[in-house]
């Protein structure tokens, strides 16, 4: 039975939602466990994006519960600054141990968007200590997704996240990779496109090495529909960006912990950055938390002048937060017990194999998967753009399978604990559910 008829629907003022369209026929989840969300109605929900990009390892993981529950009791908080606790030590460890070879020096904070603030910030103020202090452009590109903190929009490159608001000067853009003309159906990484990568190269000749920082890109673009970096682009941005001394930041809120079928994106195409930004699958989305990696260079040109001097002027109430930190531990145990951050081969490619057979679906007019990820593209109506995947994700919700939709995409980031049967159910709910929507 629905209990929407007693919960107080008007105060709540919903994130990135249509609240008004939302309150008029919400949709509510109240339970959640391994693969599976229930319904406020009492229906089975099959998880198909890991609530948002986060529960990586499934839901409902008794060993992060009970990690929580005991770390409540025995310190629920405890202040970061010039204070610690050993979990946060502790954790910061393990997660070096994990960590792309050389970025071993992790920054907590609370989100992606935090993180992605503490990456730039930690970019700028790492040129000044190296004797850069003209370094203070930052670098971002179109259809980029950092968050939604000024910085992180500034650098983002989503018009509605930015038109409202006024944005950081001295920011530029490389042009986004999308291009279905080129690399329609492609399966696997995009054919095309490396050369975009030389975009940072023009806008090195257009405003001069000495003024840019950092350069920050998602590897795989999650919010703005999946998109995947053409071959070689990732490696030649790297190139570009070390030539002129100019920091390669990787946001890898999305695909960090295991998504790609790597510990980290940087793992799967073979490119270190020089800072990357996560959250999410860190705790498993069940606490909120972000942390920033570090190379072992940027972190070390902070550590001079008095030992009495603080480093870097920034932090949060909540960076390092024992609960959190109780949490990822626990999270991190799962994952390595359960090799969730390197699945197999075979998955993988039942995963994408699946996911391919909706070419043929009504109104699919582009598919693109990677890892446990997969994009796939409707045509949009004429004057409605987003209609149409809007009604598939309503169909499905109703067809008990939770999918997310951005624009006419939709994309997939199911928890790593998928199996086949959970890949079959996906695809034949969101085939039906397309040869229903008009
Ligand atoms: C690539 C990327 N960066 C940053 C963020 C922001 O994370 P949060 O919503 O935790 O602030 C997201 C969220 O989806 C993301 O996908």
């Amino acid at each position: 039975m629905s209990n929407n008829n007693i919960v107080p629907l008007d105060t709540y003022w919903m994130p990135f939602t249509a609240n008004r369209q939302f309150k008029a026929n919400p949709r509510m989840l109240s339970e959640a466990s391994g693969m599976f969300y229930r319904s406020d109605d009492g229906r089975e929900v099959l998880d198909g994006t890991a609530g948002l990009w986060c529960v990586n390892a499934g839901h409902g993981r008794k060993e992060i519960a009970e990690a929580v529950y005991r770390q409540l009791q025995k310190m629920d908080y405890a202040p970061p600054f010039q204070m610690g606790h050993s979990d946060a030590f502790v954790f910061a460890d393990r997660l070096a141990r994990i960590a792309p070879a050389g970025l071993d020096r992790i920054f907590y904070t609370g989100s992606g968007s935090e993180s992605v603030e503490t990456a730039l910030k930690i970019a700028l103020a790492y040129q000044r200590a190296i004797g850069q202090g003209t370094r203070t452009r930052l670098i971002g590109r179109e259809r980029g997704y950092h968050g939604v903190n000024f910085g992180g929009i500034s650098v983002g490159g989503m018009v509605s996240n930015r038109r409202a608001f006024p944005t950081l000067p001295g920011v530029d853009h490389l042009r986004h990779t999308h291009d279905p003309l080129r690399n329609i159906f492609c399966d696997g990484l995009p054919e095309y496109g490396v050369e975009l990568a030389d975009d940072l190269e023009r806008l090195v000749q257009l405003h001069g090495a000495e003024t840019i920082a950092a350069v920050i890109v998602e590897p795989v673009a999650g919010s703005t529909g999946v998109l995947l970096p053409p071959r070689g682009y990732l490696e030649r941005l790297r190139e570009i960006a070390t030539r002129h001394g100019i920091l390669l930041i990787f946001d890898e809120v999305i695909t960090g912990f295991g998504r790609l079928g790597a510990p980290f994106a940087a793992d799967y195409f073979g490119v270190t950055p020089d800072i990357i930004t996560t959250a999410k699958g860190l705790t498993n989305g069940s606490i909120p938390m972000g942390a920033v990696f570090c190379g072992r260079h940027v972190h070390d040109a902070l550590m001079v002048g008095p030992e009495n001097a603080i480093e870097l002027f920034h932090g949060f109430t909540y960076s390092g937060h024992p609960v959190a930190c109780a949490a990822g531990l626990a999270t991190l145990d799962i994952y390595e017990n359960e090799g969730l951050l390197t699945r197999e081969a075979t998955v993988l490619d039942t995963w994408r194999t699946a996911i391919q057979t909706l070419r043929d679906a009504p109104f699919v007019i582009d598919i693109r998967t990677i890892g446990l990820v997969a994009g796939i593209e409707l045509a949009p109506r004429i004057d409605a753009p987003g209609a149409r995947a809007y009604d598939a994700f309503v169909d499905c919700f109703q067809s008990g399978l939770l999918i997310r939709t951005t624009g006419d995409t939709i994309a997939l980031s199911p928890p790593l604990i998928v199996d086949t049967n959970h890949i079959d159910r996906i695809v034949t709910t969101i085939q039906s559910a397309l040869s229903r929507v008009t």
